[in-house]
Order: structure tokens, then C-alpha cells, then sequence
């Protein structure tokens, strides 16, 4: 199971050999999912503790960005201005803010505002009274990634846009609240999926959560819409994120030309949040937060 030779070390970094540590529960827990076809991670997936702490360092440099985005942010900020922050604090904690050149994305975070679903590009426009933005920042510190999203409030919001924001955060921690070991992956999706339709909201599918901390992008894919699909078995070490888009119209986006930004096709607004998460024994811990 995830290529372990029965004579390396633990993958759980206890130092013991395979065979003598969690070969046995490894094959008890997995061994159904195996004969019924579920893709189980490789091993390069399974995350040691020191792994798990480069990727908490990172996070930590994550976490002060957006709190000063939160103190900074307001009417007549601009996203460039957004931008200019991460830059700085980013390059004074010696990391590198991974979205810069990332396929050619051309700037170090995402900004989305209203109905602008994620992958907004910081520009010159100025943030205005009732305005709902997403800040989305990737640091990479000593070859780790971490990945969080917040939303921030501009002024005065409408009722609408505050229960958007504040129910599509509730999503993103049930999706994390899911999370035990040994459970497919789509399970998130599914728990998501029947709030935000107890809503009436629409949940984003064409963009995901995904495997994180040693890339930027790797499995397993995260899905926040419901999926009977056989997905990828999680087991402790592995790393990933929770993002949920909800739209408050439909689930259906559009590309703009600038092949990045993506807005809700109906004009409705969208909300995000997004924590890095690592699964453990007994659920998932934030390393986000
Ligand atoms: N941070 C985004 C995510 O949560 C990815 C942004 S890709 C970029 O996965 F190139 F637009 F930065
Ligand atoms: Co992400
Ligand atoms: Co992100």
C-alpha cells in the first residue's frame, strides 16, 4: 500500500519500519476500498511531521498577510494596493507568493470582487462602499505551500451578501468538519453540497480544492458538489485544501479573456473561503488558521 516497502520506515515518521507500525491498519482500513476499485493515494501524497511543520511555517506567513489585508483594506483601496502588500510581506518573510508567473498568472494573489468567482487579477480598480472581495494567497516558504482565502467587506453590505459570506464560510468548515481518515475524498462534496442546497445556493464545479504543501496543485482533486463517483481514499498525512465557491444564483461560471478571471455567468454574487488542511488519525487539522 502506497508502495511501502514492508522494511522502510513508517510513513506516519514514528521511525519504526512499515511492518511493524501501520502496514497491519493501513490494509484493515483500506483493504474494501481496494477490492472496490477506490484509487488510493501514492505514497509521495503521505506527508511526514516534519513535512507538516514546514508547511505551518508557511502557513503562518499566510495567515499575518491576510490579517493586514484585513486591516488595511477599505473604500478606495485598490486590489493592485492588495497586491503591493503581499508582495512586500511576502518577500520579508524570505518566501515566494506562488501565484506570480504560475502559468503565467501576473500577479502574487487573487483578488475577486462581487460577482467574480476567484482567479481575479489585482489591477487598478478602487474597492467601493458595499463591495465583497476574496483575497486568495499562496506563500511558498522553504519549498512549502500553504493556501487560504478570506472574504473582506467593504462599508456597508447587503443583507444578501453578508448571509453569502457568512453561510459560505460555515460550508468550508463543515467540508472540513467531514474529513476522517479512510473516507473517499467526495464525501466533502456531498456534505457541501446538501447545505448549500438547503440554501438555494449554487455550488461552484468547474473549479476545486486540491493537494497542496509540497506543490502548489497535486491530488487528490477536492470537489464541493455532490459526486457518487469512486474518489480517492484519504489517509492521515496527506494534505489538501477546503475551498468552496457558492454562488447566490446558479452554479454556472464564465471564463473572461484574460483566460484567469472567472465571474458567476448569472451576474450573482460569490462567496469563497479556503483553509489548508492536513488529515490526521482522527479528522483534519487547520494549519491555516
Ligand atoms: N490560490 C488558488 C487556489 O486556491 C489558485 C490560484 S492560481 C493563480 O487554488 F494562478 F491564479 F494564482
Ligand atoms: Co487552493
Ligand atoms: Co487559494
Amino acid at each position: 500500500m502506497f508502495k511501502m516497502g514492508r522494511n522502510d520506515r513508517c510513513w506516519c515518521g514514528s521511525g519504526k519500519k512499515y511492518k511493524s507500525c501501520h502496514e497491519k491498519s493501513d490494509e484493515a482500513n483500506l483493504s474494501k476500498y481496494l477490492s472496490d476499485g477506490y484509487p488510493i493515494p501514492d505514497r509521495s501524497l503521505i506527508l511526514n511531521p516534519d513535512q507538516i511543520d514546514g508547511i505551518r511555517k508557511s502557513a503562518k506567513v499566510s495567515i499575518a498577510i491576510m490579517d493586514a489585508i484585513g486591516g488595511m483594506i477599505g473604500e478606495g483601496v485598490t486590489t493592485n494596493d492588495i497586491d503591493a502588500l503581499v508582495s512586500k510581506m511576502t518577500a520579508e518573510a524570505g518566501g515566494i507568493p506562488a501565484p506570480l508567473n504560475y502559468y503565467g498568472f501576473p500577479k502574487s494573489c487573487c483578488t475577486s470582487i462581487n460577482n467574480c468567482v476567484c482567479h481575479g487579477i489585482p489591477d487598478d480598480t478602487k474597492l467601493k462602499n458595499g463591495d465583497i472581495i476574496n483575497v486568495d494567497v499562496t506563500t511558498i516558504l522553504d519549498g512549502y505551500y500553504s493556501d487560504m482565502s478570506r472574504m473582506y467587506t467593504i462599508g456597508e453590505i447587503s443583507e444578501d451578501a453578508k448571509n453569502l459570506i457568512e453561510r459560505t464560510k460555515e460550508m468550508m468548515y463543515l467540508g472540513i468538519d467531514t474529513i476522517k481518515p479512510y473516507m473517499p475524498v467526495a464525501e466533502i462534496g456531498n456534505a457541501i453540497h446538501d447545505k448549500a442546497d438547503e440554501y438555494g445556493y449554487g455550488v461552484v464545479r468547474a473549479l476545486c480544492g486540491h493537494g497542496v504543501g509540497l506543490d502548489f496543485h497535486s491530488e487528490p482533486t477536492v470537489n464541493h458538489f455532490r459526486s457518487n463517483a469512486k474518489s480517492m481514499i484519504l489517509v492521515p498525512g496527506m494534505v489538501l485544501t477546503v475551498e468552496p465557491m457558492i454562488n447566490a444564483g446558479t452554479w454556472d461560471v464564465e471564463v473572461l479573456e484574460d483566460e484567469w478571471t472567472v465571474m458567476t455567468r448569472d451576474g450573482s454574487l460569490s462567496a469563497q473561503w479556503e483553509h489548508t488542511v492536513v488529515v490526521t488519525e482522527t479528522g483534519a487539522e487547520i494549519l491555516t488558521i
